[in-house]
C-alpha cells in the first residue's frame, strides 16, 4: 500500500485573500481570522497555517522594538518590518499599520504615506485609527484606490487623551457615538474595522449593523473576525497580559530554557560535538604541520 499522500505532502497553493474575499466571508457568517506579523519566518508559518488577513501592527512599537507605546513608531520602521512579512506571506490579506503622525497631519500626506504602504511595504491594504475625525482621510485614501481598515474603540495611538490602554464605549453614550462612527467609516469607504476592548454586545451591535466586516480584539465574539497580537498570543511578551488575550503558548520560558541549555552546553565544552564540526584529511592536516 502506498504511503504517499500527494495532497496532503504538497498542499495545492491557497488562494489569494482579497477584500472581496472579506465581504464574501461575511455575507456567509464565516469568521475570519486575523493575527499581526512582524518578520519573515512569521509570515511564513502563519501564512501556511492559513490565517486569512496579516496585519503588520504599530504594536511592532511595543512587542518588537521595545517602546513603552506605539507613539514613537515610524514609517520607515512600518515599512521595514512591511517588506520582510511580505516576502513571507502570499495568500493572506497583507494590511500595513499607519503609524501616528502619518495621517494626522494632512490629507495629502496621509494618501501619500498609504501609497507607500502599496509601492514601498508589498501590502495589499492600510488600516488606521479614529472616527469622525478621519472620515475626510478615508474617503481621499480609498478614493485613490487603496483599501482602508478603520479602527475604533480602544485606539492606542490616543493613549493620552484617553488616559490609558481601558476598554471604550461602556456608557450609553459613548456606545452610541462609536456606533454612529462605525456606520460613517463604511459609508467613507473603510473595507472593515477594527473594534478595540469594547463590550461584547456593542460588539455584536456594529457587527450587525455594517455590512462590512468587523474584526474584535476584545470586542467578544460576536464580531465578524478576530485579531490578536501575535507576541500575546504565543507567551512573547510579558511587560502586561490584556484581558482578551488568549495565550497559546509559552514562547518564552521555551526560549529562557533552550539559551540557558546553550550557554550551559558552551561552559561546560558539551557544544559544539563531533557532529557540528569539520574535519580536514589526515593527508591536508600532515601537511599543514610539515608547513608549520
Ligand atoms: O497594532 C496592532 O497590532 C493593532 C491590533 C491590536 C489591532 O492595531
Amino acid at each position: 500500500m502506498s504511503t504517499q499522500h500527494p495532497e496532503r505532502d504538497n498542499p495545492a497553493p491557497r488562494k489569494k485573500v482579497t477584500t472581496f474575499t472579506f465581504r464574501q466571508k461575511k455575507e456567509r457568517g464565516e469568521p475570519i481570522s486575523m493575527l499581526t506579523a512582524y518578520d519573515y519566518p512569521t509570515a511564513l508559518a502563519m501564512d501556511q497555517a492559513g490565517v486569512d488577513a496579516i496585519l503588520v501592527g504599530d504594536s511592532l512599537g511595543m512587542v518588537v522594538l521595545g517602546y513603552q507605546n506605539t507613539l514613537p513608531v515610524t514609517m520607515e520602521e512600518m515599512l521595514h518590518h512591511c517588506r520582510a512579512v511580505s516576502r513571507g506571506a502570499h495568500a493572506a490579506l497583507l494590511i500595513g499599520d499607519m503609524p501616528f503622525m502619518s495621517y494626522q497631519v494632512s490629507v495629502e500626506e496621509a494618501v501619500r504615506n498609504a501609497g507607500r504602504f502599496l509601492q514601498k511595504g508589498g501590502m495589499d491594504a492600510v488600516k488606521l485609527e479614529g472616527g469622525r475625525e478621519r472620515l475626510e482621510v478615508v474617503r481621499a485614501i480609498s478614493g485613490a484606490g487603496i483599501p482602508v481598515m478603520g479602527h475604533l474603540g480602544l485606539t492606542p495611538q490616543s493613549i493620552h487623551q484617553l488616559g490609558g490602554f481601558r476598554a471604550q464605549g461602556k456608557t450609553a453614550l459613548a456606545a452610541k457615538r462609536l456606533v454612529e462612527e462605525a456606520v460613517l467609516l463604511e459609508q467613507a469607504g473603510c473595507f472593515s474595522l477594527v473594534l478595540e476592548s469594547v463590550p461584547s454586545q456593542l460588539g455584536e451591535m456594529i457587527s450587525h449593523k455594517l455590512s462590512i466586516p468587523t474584526i474584535g480584539i476584545g470586542a467578544g465574539p460576536g464580531c465578524d473576525g478576530q485579531v490578536l497580537v501575535t507576541h500575546d498570543l504565543l507567551g512573547l511578551f510579558d511587560r502586561f497580559t490584556p484581558k482578551f488575550v488568549k495565550k497559546y503558548a509559552s514562547f518564552r520560558e521555551e526560549m529562557l530554557g533552550a539559551f540557558n541549555a546553550y550557554i550551559q552546553d558552551v561552559n561546560s565544552r558539551n557544544f559544539p560535538a563531533k557532529e557540528h564540526t569539520f574535519e580536514m584529511s589526515e593527508e591536508e592536516w600532515q601537511a599543514l604541520l610539515r608547513e608549520e
